[in-house]
């Protein structure tokens, strides 16, 4: 595996993978990397005949307020595991190569960067979609693969992309848990044993509206209040948001007559988590 430090480095070993005639699959990361992050780098193994992927704890995606400094780094361990999937390419650069400058051209995808997690975060999705552009743009892949565990992440980077008509397939891979049924996060290493129990909650909470919905619930009021009245049996937990809303749009939907999202973020401690659920008819 090639680890390149540069933006010119990077794109010269990209652009050198793609004249050899290989489909060049990218998987964008923050690092700290779990099985999530590896369901990503396998689904591209086995769609590409190259793959890149970034480490990046992009500053741009964060407030002030919010967790970039104490965010897990654990570069040596990433590159390890990444070489053991064989991925060929790994970007990995310091800030200052990625902004020299303060950012004053950004990517915005308007009416959907503030729902949901934009609700909570402003500047964050704009923070993302700006970064993941400009990987794009260093990158060129063929093929760029997320995980639906950031689903909301997902639907505004397939429309930056179909908007800004930029030339790379987007696949959005199923989300990764733990056997007890916690969505796999780089922010679940912020959790002790005990936080970890109450983690469930959110897991916990959507199995209950998934539950509904198979048994014919269509009525969003009424499943997004039976997933928080899970949640108010673990008062330690602070719930951010549920809502379940239409799967491209994100607008909160009353009845439940199309793809949607059942979409929940919480607070346990200081971790601010996030998990939701596709509901679709009969599947
Ligand atoms: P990060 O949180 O490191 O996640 C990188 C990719 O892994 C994202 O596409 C995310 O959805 C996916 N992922 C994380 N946990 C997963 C799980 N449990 N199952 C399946 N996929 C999972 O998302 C980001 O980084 C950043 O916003 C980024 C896109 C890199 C831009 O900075």
């Amino acid at each position: 595996m090639d680890i390149l430090d540069t933006i010119e480095k990077m794109r010269r070993a990209c652009r050198l993978a793609r004249r050899a005639g290989k489909r060049l699959g990218f998987v964008p990361t923050m690092g700290a990397l779990h099985e999530g992050h590896l369901s990503l780098i396998r689904a591209a193994k086995a769609q590409c005949g190259a793959v890149a992927a970034s480490i990046f704890v992009n500053p741009l995606q964060f407030a002030p307020t919010e967790d970039l400094a104490k965010y897990p780094r654990r570069f040596e361990r990433d590159c390890e595991l990444l070489r053991n999937e064989g991925v060929d390419l790994l970007f990995a650069p310091t800030v200052e190569e990625m902004y020299p400058e303060k950012m004053i051209t950004y990517v915005t995808v308007e009416g959907l960067s503030d729902k949901l997690c934009g609700k909570s975060r402003p500047g964050h999705f704009r923070g993302v979609t700006t970064v993941v552009a400009k990987l794009f743009h260093i990158v060129e892949p063929e093929a760029a693969f997320f995980g639906q565990k950031d689903a909301v992440q997902a639907v505004l980077i397939r429309r930056m992309v179909k908007d800004l008509s930029l030339p790379v397939e987007i696949v959005v891979c199923p989300i990764v848990r733990e056997p007890e049924g916690l969505a796999m996060s780089s922010r679940n290493a912020y959790l002790d044993a005990q936080q970890r129990q109450q983690a469930l909650v959110l897991s916990r909470s959507l199995q209950e509206v998934e539950r509904l919905f198979r048994a014919g619930e269509r009525d969003a009021g009424r499943l997004v209040a039976a997933g928080k009245r899970v949640f108010a049996q673990e008062p330690s937990v602070r719930l951010d948001y549920l809502e379940i809303v239409d799967s491209e749009t994100l607008n909160p939907l009353t009845q439940i007559t199309r793809p949607a999202l059942a979409a929940v973020a919480a607070f346990v401690g200081s971790a601010r988590l996030i998990d939701n659920l596709a509901l679709q008819k009969q599947s």
